[in-house]
């Protein structure tokens, strides 16, 4: 083998190979730092939100022997599902257009006990001096026309870095375990999946969606009736 076919070794030869893969990545490490950074903004608010509700069910269960919070999931859009929304809104694929256009990209979902414990945080929530509502559609008063029932608020936090102070969106949903037993099946059931040629099937689901909200409603006045011949 001819070592030193182009004036250099083979030692030398990986050393610039090793050089050239160092600069790809930190090309990329420096090109998707914005991206990257963004993120963390929008974790620390997820991760605010997340913990303001804590506080409360922690506070109401001390005080007033109550857990209206059965569990809290928190998730970050992924760079596909950004990517997909933005493309679908025709908006330019920066990271300020992120900002600017998704309004879910930090979520945070609380299943509550009972209804009247979703209307109770919500507005717990909202009084928080820190905390603006940006936008509220109320898919319990209304359900969607599917079945789907869900309190929704998009509300702006603040968040508190070392050198600044800059305002967050997060996406809030609130829901019972029956609505989020229902929302979470249905997703499984009619993701990507053509529905519409079955029509009965709409039908069905929304009766399942039915049969959640009486059963709802039936346990919160049991609970009310315990709660009132207890107290
Ligand atoms: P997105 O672009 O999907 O975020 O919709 P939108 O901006 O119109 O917001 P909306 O508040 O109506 O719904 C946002 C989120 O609520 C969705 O991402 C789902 O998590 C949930 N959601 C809304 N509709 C349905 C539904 O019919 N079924 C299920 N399973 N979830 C739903
Ligand atoms: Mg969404």
């Amino acid at each position: 083998m001819d070592m030193k076919s182009d004036g250099l070794n083979a030692f030398e030869k990986a050393m610039l190979s090793r050089i050239a893969q160092d600069e790809i990545k930190e090309n990329i490490h420096q090109f998707t730092l914005p991206y990257r950074k963004m993120m963390a903004y929008y974790r620390c608010a997820m991760m605010q939100v997340e913990t303001k509700f804590n506080v409360m069910d922690e506070e109401l269960s001390l005080q007033y022997d109550r857990n209206p919070i059965e569990t809290i999931k928190t998730r970050l859009k992924s760079p596909e599902s950004i990517a997909n929304k933005l493309i679908k809104k025709q908006a330019p694929l920066t990271v300020e257009s992120i900002e600017q256009n998704i309004s879910d990209v930090a979520g945070v979902r609380v299943i509550c006990s009972f209804p009247s414990d979703i209307y109770m945080l919500a507005d717990a929530l909202l009084k928080q001096d820190d905390i603006t509502l940006l936008k509220r559609k109320d898919y319990i008063a209304n359900p969607k026309e599917n079945g789907y029932r869900s309190l929704h608020l998009i509300v702006q936090t603040p968040i508190f870095l070392h050198d600044q102070k800059r305002l967050m969106k997060v996406e809030v949903q609130f829901r019972t375990i029956s609505m989020d037993w229902w929302a979470s099946l249905e997703h499984k059931i009619c993701y990507k999946k053509d529905v519409h040629i079955f029509p009965e099937i709409g039908k069905e689901l929304r009766e399942c969606a039915e049969i959640g909200e009486i059963l709802d409603r039936r346990m919160e006045m049991i609970q009310q009736k315990v709660e009132s011949g207890n107290s």
